[in-house]
């Protein structure tokens, strides 16, 4: 595939693997993608994951119509980009490769060498003449390992951008480009958005015209568009205006609650997503929490706790810096709701929440009074709309 006069598309796509880094769904794949600037000199850009490293090699044949290349750039030494480097120096051993000095740390412990006789080690403002094209490197600490860098291309506009700007999702199958990049974004480098920010500002000096990044799509339409999406996502801003509800429920009782609610704020017009967090995908569900600006938490007791997949849930928002919300709960004990303190608990310190009352507490099952709480509930969330 052409990407430019100069640049071609090397990448491939995975069918096989259910699960993104042993916990992500990917139902419709992932694409790993590499790339070729032809030039004077030759440069291949990252390799793919190692089952793929045949079909990729042959890519790369056919592309280099017999040529050699110069330089293999690592801008991520994550095994899903960098797994197939042996390989590919079996077959070209005179091969120079560019990357970053805790890159070829890290390639020593993944391979036992670090190429230290055909090496260039780059950092921020290196550049590398390929003839035509010079490739202009930034390095991208944390988005999403240390060692990332970035690169640009003068000649043709391009950002080759990592991890950044990726999604999951094979090349060869259509889905909605932001629900699966929000998703990816949010699960792999959601913790960084501090890192993700300064990025943004290094990457905005450059006259930018296509975005090659190391999963997904080429982006060269509506790049501001793109842009706009991971400013608000790296400053932790809700995307979105409206409700979501996540649910763990042991019996049903929790989702009825739920769902009453559910109801109600749909009748009034509030957009509102629901997830039920045994069930759903719980990425999903920890990606809309990020999207929108309300969430509503509710969760049976058990053994004294919350129950455990509205656990999952929590950590999975606390550990990617969750924060600027507004917060409902519902709990549901039997005999001693613990549900609504510990959700509070593990949620405290989460910066800029505000808690929308009344918290909902059920004894085993919905009654009037909990009824006449929850309508109070959904007027409540509706006048939380934040600014
Ligand atoms: Fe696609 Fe962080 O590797």
């Amino acid at each position: 595939m052409r990407i430019t006069q100069d640049i071609r598309y090397i990448g491939v796509n995975d069918h096989r693997d259910a699960l993104f880094e042993g916990q992500y769904r990917v139902p419709n794949g992932m694409s790993y993608n590499s790339y070729v600037i032809l030039d004077e000199k030759i440069a291949v850009l990252d390799t793919v994951d190692v089952n793929f490293t045949e079909e990729w090699l042959r890519n790369l044949e056919l592309t280099l119509c017999g040529k050699k290349p110069d330089y293999l750039v690592i801008h991520h030494m994550e095994p899903d980009h960098s797994a197939s480097l042996c390989a590919f120096m079996e077959c070209y051993p005179d091969t120079i490769v560019v990357a970053s000095a805790k890159a070829f740390t890290m390639m020593k412990n993944f391979f036992g060498t670090e190429y230290e006789q055909q090496r260039m080690i780059v950092t921020e403002g290196s550049e590398l003449s390929l003839g035509k094209h010079t490739l202009a490197f930034l390095t991208a600490m944390m988005v999403h390992w240390p060692e990332v860098v970035l690169s640009y291309d003068s000649e043709d506009h391009v950002l080759f951008s990592a991890d950044a700007f990726g999604k999951f999702g094979a090349l060869d199958m259509e889905d909605d480009w932001v629900s699966e990049a929000r998703r990816y974004y949010i699960g792999i480098v959601g913790k960084y958005g501090a890192q993700v920010y300064n990025l943004l500002q290094k990457v905005g000096k450059y006259d930018v015209h296509v975005i090659c990044p190391l999963h997904g799509p080429v982006l060269d339409k509506e790049l501001e568009y793109y842009l706009y999406l991971y400013r608000t996502w790296a400053s932790y801003e809700p995307e979105k205006s409206g409700v979501v509800i996540a649910y763990a429920s042991v019996y049903g009782n929790t989702k009825q609650a739920a769902e009453l609610l559910r109801d109600k704020l749909r009748e009034s017009g509030c957009e509102t997503v629901i997830y039920d967090l045994a069930r759903d995908d719980i990425h999903e569900a920890i990606a809309a929490a990020f999207c929108y600006d309300r969430l509503v938490l509710a969760s049976s007791t058990y053994n004294g706790d919350v129950f455990p997949p509205m656990k999952t849930f929590l950590h999975g928002l606390t550990e990617r810096n969750f924060q600027k919300r507004s917060v409902a709960m519902m709990e549901n004990g039997s005999w001693a709701p613990m549900a609504a303190k510990v959700m509070s608990g593990m949620l405290e310190k989460s910066r800029e929440l505000k808690l929308v009352e009344p918290v909902v507490r059920i004894h085993s099952a919905m009654n009037k009074e909990n009824m006449a709480e929850i309508e109070m509930l959904s007027e409540n969330m509706q006048k939380a709309v934040d600014k």
